[in-house]
């Protein structure tokens, strides 16, 4: 089992570091590519484990996948020509994997099981079996209590799957984008709505290879009638990704910006994607977004580039729409909540409890193990920021995720101490290169088996 040891060195940070591919829209980019009908040329995918399972994935289901030079080309068996898979496939630690295959497999005409590690059998998947089996889908699973949970069987689906019109009790980018997938290969109109808009990644890549696919402001709408099941794109670039950014700018906050700046980049400033900017710009930060481009369609990219909080940082509030913006960041935001003065409550963030670990608890645990005051409350936690106190040197346990190990070793830049985060190694599902980025930017971070 990896640890981090991280020793403050009291110097701020300075550097550039290039982002890794963005995970969710890597995890598209592959499975989306084995459903077209020409091969594909995928750049820029980032080379953690979650993406992996993906990659494997695809090629049990009849996709070829190889190197050329920084590009992966997938030759798809295509939509409708996804052979059965010769084994079960392991999803390992990614949500995403399980959820996306779990929709896209309920409506192909052969049988098919995923499992994934001990965190992903805990994780709940009645929100998107629920609505699956509604469209005539056969799946069932470990019946977790009042939920299902992996190890998932889908059985071959003898009739085509029938579009359903679906209201998501929570705002969930993997439900939307199984269900759109599912209505793929459904007859009829497959409409799925949601109380707020999550990530869009899906509808963008779908929409640019020819899926019959409709946008509303909070709906999105497949009518599987009358198409051929064809879907093409030459090429498909994968943004830098703002989830693993957010670690480097948030210890950037932390640490201080010395001389030559903090660069990072470029990501993804998909707005479904950078609430966790619009949080840091309320707590004070300063946060340039330099030389924009266009990826494709729907997904703008930039260059952060950070300046020390000039009046110092303070706490905020962050609930709503703003939670589903920046759900993967909240670890984060809470850390930095911690160096802020005042108070940050969080709220409607429960979905947090069914991450790779409940999230309230394991952020509230790794804050107090550095001497801050943080409580779960409701659906979501307050952090007692202890503005520029220092922090005390702490021994936390990962609890096997990855954003609370990146966001304890953010927190032990400023700590009194050198400080040791326990049970790391799922650090490598998103993002294998932080020790090294953080490195790159002056930290002194090792790891230790
Ligand atoms: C993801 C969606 C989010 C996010 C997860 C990745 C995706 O989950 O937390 O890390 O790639 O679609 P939900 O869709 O369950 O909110």
């Amino acid at each position: 089992m990896t640890s981090f040891v991280v020793t403050p060195t009291g110097r701020p940070l300075a550097g550039h570091v290039v982002a890794p591919g963005d995970k969710s829209i890597g995890h598209r980019a592959l499975l989306f590519s084995a459903l077209a009908a020409t091969p594909v040329r995928v750049r820029g995918l980032g080379s953690g484990a979650d993406n992996g399972r993906t990659a494997r994935a695809i090629v049990a289901l009849g996709a070829t996948t190889a190197r050329d030079g920084d590009e992966l080309v997938v030759r798809g068996p295509g939509l409708r020509h996804l052979s059965a898979p010769p084994a079960p496939i392991d999803c390992g630690n990614s949500g995403t994997t399980i959820r996306l295959l779990t929709g896209l497999l309920a409506g192909q005409p052969f049988a098919s099981e995923l499992f994934g590690d001990e965190s992903l059998s805990r994780r709940p998947m009645a929100r998107v079996i629920a609505p699956l089996r509604a469209m005539g889908a056969t799946i069932t699973g470990k019946d977790g209590g009042a939920d299902v949970t992996p190890p998932l069987r889908i059985a071959a689906c003898v009739e085509r799957l029938r579009g359903c019109d679906h209201a998501l009790a929570i705002a969930s980018a993997q439900v939307k984008t199984a269900l759109v997938l599912a209505g793929l290969t459904a007859t009829g109109t497959t409409r799925v709505r949601e109380p707020w808009r999550s990530r869009d990644h899906s509808e963008h890549l779908l929409a640019a290879m020819g899926a019959p696919l409709t946008v509303a402001d909070r709906a999105v709408e497949v009518d599987g009638d009358g198409w051929d099941g064809r879907l093409a794109i030459d090429r498909i670039v994968v943004p830098g990704d703002p989830s693993s950014a957010a670690f480097l700018v948030a210890a950037a906050l932390v640490a201080g910006v010395g001389d030559g700046g903090v660069g990072v980049g470029p990501i993804t400033v998909n707005p479904t994607r950078t609430g966790f900017l619009d949080v840091l710009a309320a707590m004070g930060a300063v946060i340039e977004r330099r030389d924009p481009f266009t990826y494709f369609r729907g997904e703008d990219g930039a260059t952060l580039v950070v300046a020390a909080a000039p009046d110092g940082l303070r706490g905020t509030t962050l609930g709503g729409e703003l939670v589903v913006r920046a759900i993967d960041e909240v670890p984060i935001l809470a850390a930095v909540a911690a160096v802020a003065e005042g108070e940050t409550v969080i709220t409607d963030a429960g979905e947090l409890k069914v991450k790779e670990s409940d999230r309230i608890a394991t952020t509230v645990a790794m804050l107090r193990a550095f001497g801050v005051e943080a409580e779960a409350q409701g659906e979501g936690l307050v952090v007692v920021g202890r503005g520029r106190r220092p922090l005390r040197a702490a021994r936390v346990h990962a609890e096997g995720d990855h954003r609370i190990a990146m966001a304890a070793s953010v927190l032990a830049l400023v700590a009194d101490g050198p400080s040791r985060i326990d049970d790391a190694d799922n650090v490598a599902t998103s993002y294998p290169g932080f020790l090294a980025a953080m490195t790159s930017l002056g930290a002194d971070l090792r790891a230790e088996p």
